[in-house]
């Protein structure tokens, strides 16, 4: 029961980046794939571009999620639909920067395993395939993004033990920095430039190929974690800031 076993497929947050690559990757290999987001216009030339099936909707609004999904049949979850506001220290973000981290990147999240899970255990088969962070796994300075991924992080892992016995895989995918529109949307345009200058960053396609690694192993390998970073990054460290104590 891999990836050649699977037929049908939900990415969110399918209209830009990650997303948009995992369907195309998808798609490749034959599965009907519903995608979501929230901008129509994007979606639709994906599906013109792919075969996908588009679905517009707001992650947000928990009423129309469970609406939207709650009577698909899938058999693989890619839950990836996130953002990252708010990267000034904690004690000066702004509180809506704080609900639409959290609203999106957890809630949101456990929202759409809860939709579509039930399901997987019922059907005996599926693979969900959450979208982590190296900022859930390690302090990045960024302490708003990192609960929220930290939270995925341990959302992954409870559910490996959860679904232990139910037929249904579960693998947390933990990239580094890819160049997509996360830092547009996180700081900006001209700041994004920053984000991705002087090195060279993973592309959507190279998170793709490890989500479809994961998907591709035979049934009886889970792959729980995987966490890829560019060449030219790393997480971690000793970093040592003498306090002025003046
Ligand atoms: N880029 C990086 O360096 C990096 C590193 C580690 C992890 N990640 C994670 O990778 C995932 C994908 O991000 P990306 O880098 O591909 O960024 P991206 O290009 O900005 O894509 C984010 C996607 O999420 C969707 N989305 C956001 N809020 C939504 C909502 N309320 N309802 C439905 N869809 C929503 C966006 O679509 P609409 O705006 O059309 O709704 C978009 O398709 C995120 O979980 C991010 O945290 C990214």
């Amino acid at each position: 029961m891999a990836l050649d076993d699977y037929r049908t497929a939900l990415v969110t947050g399918a209209s830009s980046g990650i997303g948009a690559a995992v369907v195309t990757a998808l798609r490749a290999r034959g599965l009907t794939v519903h995608a979501v987001a929230r901008r129509a216009e994007r979606l639709e030339a994906l599906a013109q571009e792919t075969g996908c099936t588009p679905l517009v909707l707001d992650l947000r609004d928990t009423g129309a999620l469970y609406d939207a999904l709650g009577g698909l049949e899938v058999d693989i979850l890619v839950n990836n639909a996130g953002l990252g506001r708010g990267f000034e220290a904690l004690f000066e973000v702004l509180p809506e920067d704080i609900d639409a981290t959290l609203g999106t990147n957890v809630v949101a999240a456990v929202h759409v395993v809860r939709a579509v899970a039930a399901g997987m255990v019922a059907r005996k088969r599926g693979h969900i395939v959450n979208i982590g962070s190296i900022a859930g796994l390690y302090p990045i300075k960024s302490s708003l993004y990192g609960a929220s991924k930290g939270a995925v992080h341990l959302l992954s892992q409870n559910l490996r033990v959860e679904l232990q016995g139910s037929g249904v895989r579960v693998t947390e995918i933990c990239p580094g920095r890819v160049e997509t529109e996360f830092f547009q949307v996180a700081v900006g345009e001209e700041a994004a430039k920053e984000a991705y200058a002087g090195f060279e960053i993973l592309v959507p396609d190279d998170v793709a190929d490890a989500i479809l690694y994961a998907l591709d192993v035979p049934w009886r390998v889970n792959i729980g974690t995987i966490e890829m970073t560019p060449t030219e990054q790393y997480a971690g460290g000793v970093t040592i800031v003498p306090v002025d104590k003046g």
